[in-house]
């Protein structure tokens, strides 16, 4: 198996140091169009250009990089390997940083032992896929496949500052935002930890993805009445918290009872006008709604619809806003069994298996051949600074996705 520049200590270490930027007060959180963002870019360039790769942005500021080799003509399509390089709030330091790490020492240790390859190869970091800032997410790999429209630049984060606007302030020019788009591509692929119990349970050292889930997320406004907590009778009230709270209670049930492999989330939650002593008069909250199964999002969507219809009959209203809305996605079914063809000759144990976080991965493949590496995370745990995964396993999956690389490119 292809050996790396870097032993186990020393990727670790750089995996370390990496997951050191955007860290406050013990917690990391790195979104886009930030400081913690511009330092982490800082990093990956010097880390590229330690490795004889050439950093250079999009108008977006997804970070690319390109090896310096000869010998490959121009309008070649490239074959990118990357992930994204932002993080959820209070994140684990693996989630998206290990693919463009394992992306760049990937590629520098095989040029380095085999010498020039013959297809064109680079490298991305992407940014805001998690929506931490921004809500709807994949910003970066949205602009790379399909591109970013103006309308796309009017979403706000919760202070009210647009893309545009947060792009201008870290110096991009959002007028260029189209100019982010590829057509270029020959194949994507992405390595990132599982993030769920899945090869831990089944003692295996790598995941194939085949389906990664459809996703759809809601932004739900249930509107009541603001009184006075002192005063209100309790029959009185229409305290649009207890609605809310109503509803919520009841979307695991719904869930279950449509599909097994569905799941839906209320991650966020927002009362107005959020006093100690005054009624509830609106609550905004979120619902992320997966399924690796067509036609399962929208069935849920649909009888969560329901729920909230019947608390019209107690005299609120509601507003329900689709901000996203992705179908479940099958990766490339020849990368898939080159990914399995290259597990079986090194002797690696592997399984074929289905994604329930949505990953970049998921939108290059609506344009172009993508792969999807997994390797397995401790107790399932992400999306949270438990987030853990075997130095020995994170080292053997970027080994791996070198492996792959070889096969594709030379
Ligand atoms: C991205 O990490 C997601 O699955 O929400
Ligand atoms: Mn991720
Ligand atoms: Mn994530």
């Amino acid at each position: 198996m292809i050996r790396l520049n870097v032993d186990q200590n020393e990727f670790n270490k750089i995996i370390s140091q990496f997951g050191e930027i955007g860290r406050k007060n013990g917690e990391l959180w790195r979104s886009s169009y930030t400081p913690e963002e511009g330092d982490a870019k800082k990093f990956l360039r010097e880390l590229m250009k330690e490795n004889d790769i050439v950093p250079k942005e999009d108008s977006v500021g997804n970070l690319y990089g390109f090896p310096k080799t000869s010998k490959i003509s121009a309008d070649q399509k490239s074959i990118i390997i990357g992930s994204h390089i932002d993080t959820v709030r209070n994140a684990g330091i693996l989630d998206g940083a290990l693919g463009v790490l394992a992306g760049i020492i990937a590629v520098s240790s095989l040029i380095k032992q085999l010498g020039p390859p013959r297809k064109k190869l680079e490298i991305v970091g992407l940014i805001e896929e998690e929506g931490s800032r921004f809500h709807s997410g994949f910003l970066g790999s949205r602009a790379i496949v399909h591109g970013l429209t103006q309308a796309d630049l009017s979403e706000q984060d919760c202070n009210n500052i647009s893309i545009a606007e947060a792009m201008s302030d870290s110096g991009y020019d959002p007028i260029k935002v189209a100019e982010a788009k590829r057509n270029d591509i020959d194949a994507y692929l992405e390595m990132h930890i599982e993030q769920g119990p899945i090869l831990e349970l089944n003692q295996k050292n790598i995941g194939i993805v085949e389906t990664i889930t459809g996703f759809m997320m809601l932004n739900v406004e249930i509107h009541g009445e603001e009184n006075h907590a002192g005063t209100t009778p309790m029959e009185a009230r229409k305290d649009a918290l207890v609605a809310a709270s109503e509803v919520i209670r009841m979307i695991p049930e719904t869930v279950r009872k449509i599909s097994s492999t569905a799941r839906a989330t209320v991650g966020m939650i927002r009362v107005c006008p959020g006093s100690t002593n005054v009624v509830p008069g609106k609550t905004q909250f979120s619902i992320d709604i997966r399924d690796t199964v067509e036609n399962g999002i929208e069935k849920i969507k649909g009888e969560i619809v329901a729920l909230l219809e019947k608390t019209k009959s107690m005299g609120f209203t509601f507003s329900i806003e689709e901000v996203v809305f992705e179908l479940p996605i099958s990766l490339d079914s020849d990368l898939i069994e080159t990914l399995d063809t290259v597990c079986q000759q090194q002797g690696v144990s592997a399984m074929k298996m289905n994604s329930g976080a949505g990953h970049d991965a998921q939108f290059f493949a609506e344009r172009f051949p993508s792969a999807l590496l997994f390797i397995p995370s401790q107790k399932g745990i992400s999306h949270s600074p438990q987030e853990y995964s075997n130095p020995e396993d994170i080292f053997l999956g970027t080994r791996i996705l070198a492996e792959m690389i070889k096969k594709l490119a030379w």
